[in-house]
C-alpha cells in the first residue's frame, strides 16, 4: 500500500501548485493528478453538481489505486469533504481559505478574501469564518471569472489586470493587510497580484501547509512511501491539456485524456 500513488484532483490546472508543493516536499511519492477540466469553472455551478463531479474524481483514483486523496481544491473541499470522508476509506486531505492565519497575521483585523461562490457560499466556509474571525472584519469577494481566464490561457492579460483591480479596489478602499488566495488556481495570481498590492498587504497561500499535512497524515496511516523504487507521476485531463502542460513544462502528450 505505502507504494500506491497519492491522488489529487481539482476542477483545471490550479491544483498544479499543490501538486508541485507535494512534490517538492515528497519526492519518492508517486501521485495521480486529475484536472476536471471539461467541467471547471465548478464555483458557480452548485453543491450537487460539485460533489458528483468530487465523487466521479475520486472513484477514478481509488480504481486506480491512490492510498490518499488531496481534495486540491477550495471549491470541491468546502462542498464535498465531509461526504468523501464519510463514505470511501481512504484518507483525504482538503484546502481551505487560510482564514485562522490571515487572522493572526493581521495587525488592523481586516482581511480579504477572493474565492469562487462555491466556497465562499458553502456552510464549511461559514463555520471556519465564524470561528476564527469573529474578532476581525472580512472582506469577502468572489473572483469570478478567474478560473476560466487562467484555464484560458489569459493569465497575464490586459483582461485579468483589469479583473483583478476590480476586485481588489474595493478590499483596499477597506484597508485590508491581508489577502487569502482562497482557490488553487488563483496561486499563479502571485507575481501579479504582488504588482498591484500595496507592500503592506500580506498575500496567505496554503499549499505549503496542504503538503506539509499530506505528510503528517501518510506517516500516521504508516503508507509514507520508503521504498528505492523511483517515483511516477501521471497526469489525466477531461478536457484542455494545453494551459497544464505549459505550467509542467511539458508535452501535451504527456497528459492523458480521460472521460
Ligand atoms: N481550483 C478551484 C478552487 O480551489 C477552482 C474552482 C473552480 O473551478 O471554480 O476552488
Amino acid at each position: 500500500m505505502s507504494t500506491n500513488p497519492i491522488g489529487i484532483f481539482d476542477s483545471g490546472a490550479g491544483g498544479l501548485s499543490i501538486w508541485k508543493e507535494i512534490n517538492a516536499l515528497l519526492p519518492t511519492e508517486s501521485t495521480l493528478y486529475i484536472s476536471d477540466s471539461k467541467y471547471a469553472p465548478y464555483g458557480p455551478k452548485g453543491k450537487e453538481f460539485i460533489l458528483n463531479r468530487a465523487i466521479i474524481n475520486t472513484e477514478w483514483l481509488i480504481d486506480k489505486g491512490a492510498k490518499l486523496i488531496v481534495v486540491a481544491c477550495n471549491t470541491a473541499t468546502t462542498n464535498a469533504i465531509s461526504y468523501l470522508r464519510n463514505h470511501y476509506d481512504v484518507p483525504f486531505i482538503g484546502i481551505e481559505p487560510a482564514i485562522k492565519p490571515a487572522a493572526l497575521t493581521s495587525t488592523n483585523n481586516t482581511i480579504g478574501i477572493l474565492a469562487t461562490k462555491g466556497t465562499l457560499s458553502s456552510s464549511l466556509f461559514h463555520k471556519t469564518s465564524e470561528r476564527y474571525a469573529q474578532h476581525i472584519t472580512v472582506v469577502e469577494q468572489v473572483g469570478e471569472g478567474i478560473v476560466e481566464l487562467i484555464e484560458a490561457g489569459k493569465l497575464y492579460s490586459d483582461e485579468m489586470k483589469h479583473l483583478l483591480l476590480n476586485f481588489l479596489n474595493p478590499m483596499l478602499e477597506q484597508q485590508i493587510d491581508c489577502l487569502v488566495l482562497g482557490c488553487t488556481h488563483y496561486h499563479f495570481l502571485t507575481p501579479i497580484l504582488k504588482k498591484l498590492l500595496p507592500n503592506e498587504v500580506r498575500i496567505i497561500d496554503s499549499g505549503a501547509a496542504v503538503a506539509r499535512q499530506t505528510k503528517a497524515i501518510l506517516d500516521q496511516n504508516t503508507i509514507l512511501n520508503t521504498s528505492r523504487e523511483a517515483a511516477f507521476y501521471e497526469f489525466f485531463s477531461s478536457g484542455a491539456k494545453d494551459v497544464m502542460a505549459s505550467i509542467l513544462d511539458c508535452e501535451t502528450s504527456k497528459i492523458i485524456q480521460m472521460p
